[in-house]
């Protein structure tokens, strides 16, 4: 892992299917990248509604990431708005970018 500033590069870009959550750890902290047709996104692993680990798995309609405990959809994109309850709030979106085909999450925690 290769910190340049305070962004620390996470996976190569090329590692991710369209379509798929990947489960990845940074600094102890476990963080899911999401890949879109729209593009690369990374949200704090935790799920607001009672704290289950989301893990790998595919996109509900490749756009939508469902919690396996009970159900609540959020969306796959720069917000993590709720989409399907029980969950309240949206998903804890982490700043990232990809720099040279790496996707890079940015420390602020
Ligand atoms: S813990 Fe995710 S919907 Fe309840």
């Amino acid at each position: 892992m290769q910190q340049t500033d305070r962004f620390v590069s996470l996976v190569p870009v090329g590692d991710l299917k369209e379509g798929f959550l990947s489960s990845q750890v940074v600094e102890g902290r476990a963080v899911v990248v999401a890949r879109t047709a729209d593009g690369v996104y990374v949200y704090d692993a935790t799920c607001p509604h009672a704290d289950f680990q989301f893990t790998a798995a595919r996109l509900r309609g490749g756009c939508e990431i469902e919690c396996q405990m009970h159900g609540a959809r959020f969306k796959a994109d720069a917000t993590g708005e709720v989409t399907k309850g029980p969950a309240k709030e949206p998903l804890w979106v982490l700043e990232s970018r990809v720099v040279d085909g790496m996707v890079e999450v940015l420390l602020d925690w």
